[in-house]
Order: structure tokens, then sequence, then C-alpha cells
């Protein structure tokens, strides 16, 4: 067989636009065009009025909730399968985490099991579309709007994902997105909130950009009136901020990066097609289901792994077998965040101990989810060649065919 690789993840504009940025005076949002450029163009291509640029999105959603007035205290839920970051932004807002186990077939937030868990205390919901897979917005809305709580969409993993004919980022009260490393669009590091809503985007404008008072909903420039901004009189600061912005460099490869983003999520969605292709009505290898009306951008192939009941071969055996045999090894969902020992130790309650002294989570809280997440595989889909996927795709289904 012969050998590929994965061709470069810049394809496209990224050098071009990185050496105008160094060309350039301003490195830094506060003066330069890229962020904003990047915000006006993500924002147009999602569908919202207002796109504030962030270093992570992780840093999006700790605005997010505070911007939705999540504090002291409050309540925010979460689904109980998903990455660390949702709790911590939570715990970092000064608000309790409370997980809403998962639905077995989509791994996303079980409507179902979301209206128990409100209570007075009860702020936001933070809906994660896992692996690319939206959440059921219509029935989380539907509960969400009768308590009056604040709908925050982490759309991490999801861009151009849709629900029903509409584009994640577009439904909620305010959504977050993340450029890391490994996802759709990639800059390394970086965030974005989308939002219609012209206080949130404000407010996350400052609470990610130390609270300067000239910031705008439309507009992260602080520096665009030198007599103003020159003058010893001047008062730059009313509100409590953070510095989470994105720089220049980052923005400008990520507006590279979303000047193809139809090919990239195309590239990740084909890449999974190939490998539930090859799993075929295999038993023991079930693919994230996606519901009709639904898109799923794929940020990876969650599989549900059967074979320990079915074929009494371990997750780590079937894995070991695969790339063995050539094959490229899959991920491990993380684990359920209460069980992370940051949350299961009480490691959160030393930063405001009269808020968590009671607040406690154990094992069994969310039993589906803590089953699945054992179960999962994620296969990669960052292929940015087929024919690479395929020769993957091909060794999984050779392996599944030696143990039929
Ligand atoms: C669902 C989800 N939420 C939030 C994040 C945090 O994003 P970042 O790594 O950009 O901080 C990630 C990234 O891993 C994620 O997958």
């Amino acid at each position: 067989m012969s050998e590929l690789k994965n061709p470069s993840k810049y394809l496209g504009n990224e050098l071009k636009y990185l050496e105008k940025v160094l060309e350039g005076e301003s490195w830094s949002a506060t003066g330069g065009s890229w962020t904003i450029g990047l915000e006006q163009a993500f924002s147009k291509r999602i569908g919202t009025k207002y796109g504030v640029a962030f270093n992570s999105g992780t840093s999006t959603l700790h605005a997010a909730l505070e911007a939705v007035g999540v504090g002291v205290g409050d309540e925010v839920i979460s689904p109980a399968l998903t990455v660390i970051m949702d709790s911590t932004a939570t715990f970092h807002a000064n608000a309790i985490p409370v997980y809403c186990d998962i639905d077995e077939d989509t791994f996303n937030l079980d409507p179902d099991k979301l209206e128990r868990l409100i209570t007075p205390k009860t702020k936001a919901i933070i809906a994660v579309a896992l692996y690319g897979l939206s959440p059921d917005y219509d029935r989380i809305l539907e509960i969400a709007r009768k308590h009056n709580i604040a709908v925050i969409e982490d759309n991490a993993q999801a861009v151009l994902s849709t629900y029903k004919g509409r584009t994640l980022g577009t439904i909620g009260d305010i959504a977050s997105f993340s450029f890391e490393n490994t996802k759709h669009i990639s800059c390394g590091e970086g965030g974005m909130i989308l939002t219609d809503n012209e206080e949130y985007a404000e407010k996350c404008r400052k609470l990610g950009g130390h609270g300067f008072k000239n910031l705008r909903a439309e507009d992260g420039r602080v520096r665009l009136n030198a007599d103003m901004f020159q003058n010893p009189a001047y008062k730059r600061h009313d509100s409590l901020g953070w510095n989470y912005r994105m720089p220049e460099f980052t923005a400008a490869v990520a507006y590279a990066q979303l000047e193809r983003v139809d090919e990239l999520v195309q590239l990740r969605k084909d890449s999974a097609k190939v490998f539930i292709d090859a799993i075929g009505d295999c038993d023991f290898l079930i693919p994230q289901h996606t519901p009709d009306g639904y898109v799923n951008t794929y940020y990876s192939l969650g599989v549900r792994y059967l074979g320990e009941e079915k074929l009494g071969i371990s997750w780590a055996d079937f894995r070991k077998e695969y790339v063995k045999m050539g094959g490229d090894g899959y991920y491990g969902a993380w684990s359920v965040p209460y069980l992370e020992p940051v949350i299961s130790d009480k490691v959160f309650a030393k930063r405001l101990p009269s808020v968590y002294e009671n607040v406690e989570y154990h094992e069994g809280l969310c039993p589906v989810a803590e089953r699945v997440q054992k179960q999962i595989m994620q296969m990669k889909t960052n292929y940015r060649d087929l024919e690479l996927a395929k020769q993957k795709a091909d060794i999984l289904n050779k392996l599944i065919e030696k143990y039929r």
C-alpha cells in the first residue's frame, strides 16, 4: 500500500495574510483590521448581526455566561458528555454546573431530562453540538423560554452544522465557537461569539477587552481617536474585563481558513461517510445517530463500541489491533466532566468556599453518559485527502470482517 500523507493544513492564503499583518502597524485587535474583518465575515457567513473574536472557545463561554447574567451561586445546566471547559467556564463565572444526562443515540443533551433540573437558581443552559451534531433545539428552547433561562450554544465542534434548516449559531441567545488546532476552522487557538443581541455582544466585547468604555458590539478597536486617547484626562475603563482578545496574526490565519470553510467542512463530512460506509451494518460499532433534518459536520465521527459484550474484546484491544493493521488510532471520549479530579475532588470549591460548600458530584449522576463515554471511539475526520481516509477505513472494514 502506498504511503499517503495528510496534506498541509494551510492550503490557502494563510501565509500571504500573515505577512500583511507583519507589515502593518497594529498586531493587536485594538487597532488592526484583521480581527474585525474576521468577525464580520464569520457572523455574515453564519447569519448573525454581531461577531466578537476571542482567544479561545473557552474564554468565549466565560464571557457568554457573564453576558447573559450568570453570577455568584447561579446554576448552569450543561450536558454530561462534553469537554471540561463548559464546566470550568461555569466555575470561572462563580456559578454551579448542573449536569443533564444524554441521549444514547445522538450523545447530546436529552431534553426529556432537562426540565426536572431547573430550579429558581438556574440562569443558563449550555447546549453543546457534540462531534458536529446539533442538540434538539426546539425542545431545549421551549423549556428555556418557559423558565426564562438563556440558551448558550457551544458550537466549538460544529461549523455550518444545521438544525431543521437553521445554521447553528443563529438559534440560541448567544453562541460560542472555537478555532483551536483540531477544529474545522483553525488558527492554533481562537474563538468567536455570535449573537443578534447588541447588549450581549457589547458585554462580551468589554469582558474580553479590559472593559474599555469605548468598545462597541460591532467594533473592537479602541485607539481610533488619538486626540482623545492621548489626553491625560481621558478615562478609559468603565467595567471589569480580562484580556481575551484574539491577536491579529491569529485572525489573519482564521480568515484564510474561513475563505475555504465549505471545502474544509465537506472534507470532514466526506471522511466521516467513508468510515460510516466501512462500518456498514456491523452490530458492534454504532455511529452517532444524525436525526432527519439535521446536518452533522463531523468534527469527529463518534462511534459506540459494543465489542466488549458482543465479541469479548476490550475497547483497548480492538484499538491495538486496528493500529497494528495500520489504522489511525481513535480517541476515547473525555471523561464525564464531574468525574475529572478537578470536580470530583472539589478542587473548584477553593475559589469560592461559601458558594460551593454543599456542591457535590458523584458517580452514577448521569448513568447514560457514564456508560456511553466508556464505549465511544472518536474516529478522525480531518483528512485533507479522501484517499487517505479510504485507506484507513478499509483497514477498519478488514478488522470488522475478521471478527464477524
Ligand atoms: C465542545 C467544546 N467546547 C469548548 C471547547 C473549548 O475550546 P478551546 O479549546 O478553543 O478553548 C472545545 C474545544 O476543545 C470543545 O470541543
